[in-house]
Formats: structure tokens, sequence, C-alpha cells
């Protein structure tokens, strides 16, 4: 069983070829109990600020994991400054365990930076290390991945620049007239951060994950960043080329009634 959260599908694809059961989130966190027991459990989540989004620390704050094998899998894009020791932190204080911490490195969504349609020509050989992940998995590895000095590095010019929490810095977005009011930027927010005013969609920092699932979802590209200075590439965005604009939608929106668990014990 996979739990998993995202913004632009890098977790979600590789939450599916990880397991066929996965679970969102989103979605999952709605319930009051959140126990599960099984063989093998997983998280699949990205960086962001080289932590694990807010989100996915509640859920794991609140969740109990009846399992013999705890392993967590963080997708990222350029930088993951010792994200897996950083998660095996706070998961510690959280008072669990986890058996087995790795990263991923995918396309980098964070547009303030980089110019997706490069992002995308780069080939980051993610079948090759998502095999090797599977492999790890398979056996039951278990370990922490360790930063290493470059890595480390960049968490430590971070952390000069950025003192708060992540969503609390980036959750800033502007919706543009050139909205038509079609809604899916309120399906795909994980955290139902958006809703339709007069056919025009309205953003809310509230709850915020700063997915940016809303600016790469946008079909007119009208949701954007808002930030002082021009994106990399305002003409590009980026989904994961294996996973579909419903299957995203599927996964992420909050307007659904139920995840089809029972209780939130799977
Ligand atoms: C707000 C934000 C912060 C991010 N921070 C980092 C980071 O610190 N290091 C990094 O390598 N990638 C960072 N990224 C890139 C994502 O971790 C990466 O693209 C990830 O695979 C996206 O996963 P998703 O498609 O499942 O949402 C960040 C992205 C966003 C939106």
């Amino acid at each position: 069983m996979v739990f998993y959260f995202t913004g632009t599908s890098n977790s979600l694809y590789v939450a599916k070829e990880l397991d066929e059961k996965i679970v969102s989130i989103p979605q999952i966190i709605k319930k009051e109990r959140l126990e599960f027991s099984a063989d093998s459990i997983g998280i699949v989540c990205p960086v962001y600020g080289h932590e694990m989004p807010g989100m996915v620390k509640e859920f794991i704050r609140r969740a109990s994991f009846g399992t013999d094998y705890l392993f967590v899998v963080l997708t990222y894009g350029s930088h993951h400054g010792g994200a897996a020791e950083i998660a095996d932190l706070f998961i510690r204080d959280a008072g669990k365990k986890a058996d087995y911490i790795t990263t991923i490195e995918m396309v980098d969504n964070f547009l303030p930076v980089f110019d997706m349609n490069e992002q995308m020509a780069k080939d980051k050989q993610v079948g090759k290390h998502l095999e090797e992940i599977r492999t790890a998995i398979r056996e039951k590895k278990c370990g922490i991945q360790k930063a290493s000095l470059a890595e480390k590095t960049a968490h430590k010019m971070y952390t000069k620049m950025v003192k708060n929490a992540p969503e609390t810095v980036w959750a800033a977005f502007r919706v543009t007239e050139e909205c038509v009011g079609c809604g899916i930027c309120t399906r795909v927010c994980p955290a139902g951060c958006i809703r339709l005013e007069n056919q025009y969609a309205v953003h809310s920092k509230e709850g915020c994950q700063a997915c940016f699932a809303c600016v790469h979802a946008c079909p007119k590209m009208a949701v954007q960043f808002a930030l002082p200075n021009p994106e990399k590439n305002p003409a590009a965005r980026y989904r994961n080329e294996h996973v579909t604009l419903c299957e995203l939608v599927k996964s992420n929106d909050q307007t659904l009634e139920d995840c089809g668990m029972d209780g939130g014990r799977v």
C-alpha cells in the first residue's frame, strides 16, 4: 500500500509504479481515523524546500502504521538538500520509524526558477532510478539516504534564505483576466483552496500547500505564481507524461465525497 501526495503528478507516477494499491493523502486525511496495516507501507511525495509538504507531515503525525516495513520516496527536481535525512528526523519526532527513505530526481516543477521545456528535455534517468527503488523495496532494503556535501551546502544556503515553512512563502498565486471559469484549478487543488466566484477562480492562502497544481493545470495559464520577476518561461507548463489530467483530478479533488476507504482503515 502506497500513500501519495502530488501537485503535478511526478509523485503519483512513482506511486503507481511502486504499488497497485495507492491512496491519495489529500483525500484520506479527511477521515477521522487513520489506522493502516499492511505487510509494507509506503509514502511518496514531492520535496518542497528540502522538506515534505505540510499535509504529508500532518498525515504522518496523525496516522498509525501497522507494518514491518515503512518506506518513503521523495521526488525532487534539482537539489533535495538532504531531504531523506530531514524526513527521517521528522518521522522520528512524530514517534514513528521509517525503514527506508530515498529520493528520485524528476522534472523540477518550480516554474519561478525553471523553464519547464528545458526540464522536460533533460534525461534524468527516471526509469532506471525507479527500477533501483522498486528492487530495493521488493527486497525490503533498509537505510536512510545520506546527504552529499553538495546537498548539505544547498540546504545551508536555502535555510539562510527561507526561514519559514515553504508554503508560507510560496502560497502566493494570482488569477489573470484570461480565466474562463473552467474550474480545473479547483479540482486539481489537493487542499480545496480555490473556488469559483462568478465564473472566476479565486485562490485563498489558507491551507495552500504551494504545490503549483493550479498553475500548471490551468489551460489558459491564467493562474500564476505572484512573483515580481517574470517566470523563466511563461508559455510552459508541466504534468508528468504518464498521468492524465483526469487521474490528477481523481487524486486531488476535494469535492469528491468518498475516497473508497472504510473509516480510514485499510
Ligand atoms: C513550492 C515548491 C518547492 C520546491 N522545492 C524543491 C526543493 O527544495 N528541491 C528540489 O529539488 N525541488 C523542489 N521542488 C520541485 C519538486 O519537488 C519536484 O518537481 C517534484 O517532483 C514535484 O512533484 P509532483 O509532480 O508530485 O508535485 C519544489 C517545487 C515546488 C512547487
